[in-house]
């Protein structure tokens, strides 16, 4: 299951019930043999997740396997899982309760946890979840035609290995969330940051970079197909770095998005997600001299405190932070700059919590996605530090995040009204077919009026005539 989201965090997000239909009618079409073997998959959490469903989708298609969107009508029934938060894990477990009703009424069917919270889990997770026949973890994809031959034979199957080396590079993705105009594109894999709250790095395992090659002949193909726009998936993209092995060429993000650019001036390149400590000003230039180049940087600052950035170990400084964000601007005046915010962290103080306010003021991020803490077994900061600051306490720093970035977005996309901007129109609008929506280059969603002639995948000029805090409203203009 596929959102069409094209935004370029990698954070979880809970995918739309209400999608679920439009996703596997698209499904279907790839299911025309009824007695071939069926999966049904869901997927959480990251664009990295959405992304590496398409390569499980890939790997069953070799072994005959055809995706449904009917849970009922599978034979093998997935959910590609996420660990970021507690909650996250709590929605997984609820929809393997759901799952043991279809198979209680088709016995046979098997079930299949992947992901993240296969990784973290491992075989607990077989313990703790009884209807569950395969732990599958990130690294362990190609492995699947085994596992579920095992699992057949009624046996419990798990892989969970983590790799040094595994991209995934030569597998072409089944393309699954089909609106045919943007696609993610994996350039590399694990995170060897280390970010004390986070559990990416024990469920992902250590960073490693894709070939080059291959990356820049997958966006060519797509391009091929139709495809206008790729976004560059990884949980630290500005510290990509692959070395060819026959002649030892050391290839830097800053290239990898030249080179993807390069590939053809209509095909938008966008990225996700950026370290602050990694981007450096040759990905800026990159970014300023390529049109294509979408002038968007997601750059989660997660708390606008030195002394909560150093519990957090994020490397950075709130000062040093704030001198990344003036040379954005510095370089490329126009960039919208988005964000992640965790609300009570350890410790965290009430000023503190104000030195997050302000640093949302001083940025003027576009938009952000904002989290509640909620500590992570094995983490460092579930090792080394307490949770101690209350529920209600959280919820309440959290709601003024909240509040101030809608305030902030809302003046962000006013000061757009009167300006035209090239979209790249991605389809129906959601309220009405007599609408298109669209995005520009700093990724704010544009809905406005149908022309005839113009269908998705084409660039349009769009003069933006109002806005509110999610969305702007314009019209077409002749360029
Ligand atoms: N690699 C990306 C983020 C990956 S996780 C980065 O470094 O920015 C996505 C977001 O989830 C994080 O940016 C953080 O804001 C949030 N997050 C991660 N762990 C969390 C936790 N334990 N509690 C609350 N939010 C968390
Ligand atoms: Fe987690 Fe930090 Fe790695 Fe992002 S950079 S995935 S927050 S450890
Ligand atoms: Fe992504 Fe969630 Fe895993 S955010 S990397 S799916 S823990």
């Amino acid at each position: 299951m596929y959102n069409n989201n094209p935004t370029l965090e990698a954070i979880p997000k809970i995918i739309d019930p209400k999608r679920q239909g439009e996703i596997f009618e698209q499904m279907d079409e790839f299911n025309p043999d009824p007695n071939s073997r069926k999966f049904y998959i869901e997927s959480y959490g990251c664009q990295m997740n959405f992304s590496d469903s398409e390569i499980v989708a890939s790997v069953l298609g070799e072994v005959g396997f055809k995706p449904t969107r009917d849970m009922e009508q599978a034979d093998l029934i997935l959910i590609n899982t996420c660990s970021i938060r507690e909650k996250a894990e709590e929605t997984v477990r609820k929809r393997l309760r759901i799952f043991d009703k279809v198979k209680r009424s088709k016995p046979g069917t098997l079930v299949g946890v992947l992901g993240c919270m296969a990784e973290r889990l491992k075989a607990k997770l077989l313990e703790e979840e009884k209807l569950v026949d395969l732990v599958v973890g990130p690294d362990a994809y190609r492995d699947l035609p085994n596992l579920v031959g095992t699992a057949e034979s009624g046996q419990k199957a798990v892989n969970v290995f983590l790799s040094r080396e595994e991209t995934y590079a030569d597998i072409s993705p089944m393309r699954l969330d089909n609106n045919g105009v943007s696609a993610f594109i994996s350039i590399m894999r694990g995170c060897d940051n280390m970010c004390s709250f986070c559990v990416v790095p024990f469920t992902r395992g250590r960073e490693r970079s894709r070939n080059a090659y291959t990356i820049v002949a997958e966006a060519a193909q797509l391009f091929e197909n139709g495809y206008r726009e790729v976004t560059l998936l990884g949980q630290n993209v500005d510290s990509y770095k692959w070395e060819n092995p026959e002649n030892s060429e050391v290839y830097s993000f800053a290239r990898i998005l030249r080179m993807v650019a390069d590939i053809h001036p209509d095909l938008r390149v966008r990225f996700s997600t950026s370290h602050p400590k990694d981007i450096t000003d040759d990905v800026l230039f990159a970014i300023a001299e390529y049109e294509n180049i979408c002038n968007y940087i997601h750059l989660p600052v997660q708390s606008g405190n030195s002394r909560v950035l150093e519990l957090m170990n994020r490397t950075y400084t709130r000062e040093w932070y704030m001198d990344k964000v003036k040379r954005i601007y510095e370089v490329i005046p126009d960039c919208a700059i988005s964000s992640d915010m965790i609300a009570g962290f350890c410790t965290e103080t009430e000023e503190e919590h104000k030195d997050t306010l302000s640093i949302m003021d001083f940025t003027q991020y576009s938009m952000s996605y904002m989290f509640m803490y909620s500590e992570r077994p094995g983490t460092l900061a579930a090792k080394k530090y307490e949770d101690d600051i209350p529920d209600e306490v959280k919820k309440r720093r959290l709601q003024e995040i909240i509040e101030l970035q809608s305030q902030i977005s809302l003046k962000h996309n006013q000061s757009d009204i009167g300006k035209t901007f090239k979209v790249l129109i991605e389809g129906d609008s959601k309220k009405s077919d007599q609408d298109f929506k669209g995005r520009n280059s700093q990724n704010k969603m544009i809905v406005f009026e149908k022309k005839n002639g113009l269908k998705p995948g084409d660039y349009v000029m769009v003069k933006v005539t109002s806005a509110t805090s999610a969305t702007l409203l314009g019209e077409m203009v002749s360029s």
